[in-house]
């Protein structure tokens, strides 16, 4: 019987109505999912990826970036925190990864996913255009992923897809924005790796998110010109690439007309980040500029101090046109923003992460309550 009670609450679960929303195309549809509740988080990770929807205890992931110490070493050194990004999960509820989207062969948006298959199940796994290179790197023998050899574990009952024009999974549609132009990504050198970013849109309870991945300008320039009546207005935006100069332009940008924008990139000069930085100080102030129409912009790592020692500050983030109205005040936070079925939405903090220990091990010992926990960091 609690079997039977179990299997007809995941179909209330997830059961879904259609209807389209957008008068000018009627290939995309809306998902209503009926959960009182579905919450999008950003990590703090440092310069990578790491961002996750969450329905009910099921959670799909849009790349899995930054805690290299199980296969990879950045800068020379083995890192020791690549728990974090599981442990996070888990305190937030997640039980079972449904899905791992990886928008392209970068390790900064791959390097916590061996973490993630020895801590989760996960079905199904989206690998990034050109994904063999990906693919070489996974075992099923969870002893053979080390640092030295750079295996990923996944078990051998994920199932992986490849890159494709749309995906579902848990009863929503994601929309591969970046799939018509293949052509041009398929002609990409390796060392150009950012502009074959899956670009994945989604719409699900009346809000829409835009993962962008790494894409850079050339990419943007060609959607802009080809794919004209293809763009919708995003609600949630990742400007791409941590912020790089090279981002997605500022016409890109008007189009998808976001409300919130959020960048995962870190200054790599701030101390308890440096070592997650790599070469790069993000988010740069041209980024930031292309991002100024945008009401709400949250970052999650650290900026330039805006001190006259700093020799690059007329390239980074302070000086940027519309910076003033970033949430400067929860630099290196991760976020989540919970949307209701009315309609509303909620948006939370989380004190900084990777680069403070203590509230690390706060999560992994002590474990707060999370819903106590949120009471007090409400934005
Ligand atoms: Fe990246």
């Amino acid at each position: 019987m609690k079997k039977i009670i179990a299997f007809l609450g995941t179909i209330s679960l997830f059961s879904i109505t259609f209807s389209n929303t957008f008068a000018c195309n009627k290939t995309i549809q809306e998902n209503t999912i009926e959960e009182n509740q579905i919450s999008y988080y950003t990590l703090s990770i440092g310069n990578g990826l790491f961002s996750y929807l969450k329905i009910g205890s099921k959670a799909i992931l849009f790349d899995a970036g930054i805690g290299l110490d199980q296969f990879a070493i950045w800068k020379g050194r083995k890192h020791k925190t690549n728990q974090f990004a599981s442990n996070f999960l888990k305190w937030t509820g997640v039980e079972e990864i449904e899905t791992v989207f990886i928008s392209h062969n970068h390790s900064d948006h791959y390097a916590n996913l061996d973490a993630i298959a020895k801590n989760f199940k996960i079905n199904n796994l989206v690998l990034p255009l050109n994904g063999n290179s990906l693919k070489n790197r996974f075992v099923s023998n969870r002893e053979k992923s080390t640092s030295i050899n750079e295996k990923i574990y996944l078990n051998s009952n994920t199932k992986l897809y490849n890159f494709e024009k749309t995906y579902r999974f848990l009863d929503i549609d994601f929309y591969n924005w970046s799939y018509s132009e293949l052509n041009y990504m398929k002609g990409l050198s390796s060392k150009d790796e950012n502009n074959a970013s899956a670009i994945i849109y989604f719409k699900v309870n009346s809000k829409s998110i835009l993962i962008t991945g790494d894409a850079e300008q050339e990419l943007g320039n060609r959607l802009l010109k080809n794919k004209e009546s293809n763009f919708y207005k995003v609600d949630i935006y990742q400007v791409p690439h941590h912020g790089s100069k090279n981002a997605l332009s500022n016409n890109f940008v008007k189009k998808v007309n976001p409300s919130i924008c959020y960048v995962s990139g870190t200054n790599g000069d701030e101390k308890s980040y440096r070592e997650w930085g790599g070469d790069h100080i993000f988010p740069t102030a041209k980024a930031y500029s292309n991002i100024s129409s945008c009401q709400n912009r949250y970052l999650t790592g650290k900026v330039l101090s805006n001190s006259s020692s700093d020799k690059q500050k007329n390239d980074y983030f302070v000086n940027a046109e519309g910076a003033k109205n970033s949430d400067y005040d929860h630099q290196n936070a991760s976020y989540e923003y919970r949307f209701f079925k009315n309609g509303s939405y909620n948006k939370y903090y989380f004190e900084p992460t990777v680069s403070n220990p203590n509230f690390l091990s706060s999560i992994n010992s002590k474990k707060p309550d999370y819903e106590t926990y949120l009471n007090d960091h409400s934005l």
